[in-house]
């Protein structure tokens, strides 16, 4: 039993995160939809089904079995793909697959199977809009440019990655303009989506204000 939470936000706002504990605070289940588009991404990849709808996708679709643990580890078929579905081919493969509508039919079908039973964090940029638009909860991450270019480049730094701050605004303001490009199924701006502009706020802060907004919706 719970609620459903439905988080979306651009670039660089701590979606992820935010999401990710948020669920571990409230007991809930992590939704990682990104992440399920990442896994279709790796398995066409290794099968070498090229993104064009056609029956070699549809098969994928129809056999491919993705389990997004309690723990964050992400399964394909029963292997543990977690770090495999991050790695920068991915990434920059991803997009293709989740752009075709019957790529976001399966999916979209799945997450909400996933969701029926309430208590759950949904992370994606269409949870509001198409996946559950009837969430109890529904929630749009922003930040300023300058404190999600910052945050972007602690987060590479620490991972060993050099860049500069240049390098990475050019990277959001890219991305920023790809979402908003993106068709995402959705036929209109999603309804009663709150905003939370997390410039200045903490992960914990983000977090505590978002359990704050479940705990008023029922969680
Ligand atoms: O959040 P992420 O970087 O893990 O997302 C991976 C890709 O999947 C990215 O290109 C956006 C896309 N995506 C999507 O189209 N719909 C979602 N609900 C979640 C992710």
């Amino acid at each position: 039993m719970g609620i459903v939470i439905a988080i979306d936000g651009v670039v660089g706002a701590g979606k992820s995160t935010t999401a990710r504990l948020l669920a571990q605070r409230l007991g809930y289940r992590h939704l990682d939809t990104g992440a399920m588009y990442r896994a279709l991404t790796l398995a066409a990849l290794r099968q070498q089904v090229a993104p064009v709808a056609g029956a070699a996708l549809e098969t994928l679709l129809g056999q491919l079995r993705i389990d997004l643990e309690p723990n964050g580890r992400v399964r394909l078929d029963g292997e543990d793909v977690s770090e495999a579905i991050r790695q920068p081919q991915i990434s920059r493969a991803v997009g293709a697959y989740a752009d075709l509508p019957l790529v976001r039919l399966a999916m979209v079908e799945e997450q909400q199977r996933l969701g029926a039973a309430g208590g759950v964090v949904a992370e994606g940029r269409d949870m509001a809009s198409v996946v559950f638009p009837r969430a109890e909860l529904k929630v749009r991450l922003v930040a300023d440019l300058e404190e999600r270019v910052r945050r972007r480049f602690r987060e590479l730094s620490a991972k060993g990655v050099h860049t500069s701050l240049e390098q990475v605004r050019a990277d959001i303001r890219r991305r920023d303009q790809q979402d908003l490009e993106r068709d995402y199924g959705a036929s209109g701006p999603p309804a009663g989506v709150l905003e939370v502009d997390t410039t200045g706020l903490s992960i914990e802060e983000q977090v505590a204000r978002l359990a704050a907004l479940a705990r008023q919706r029922g969680a």
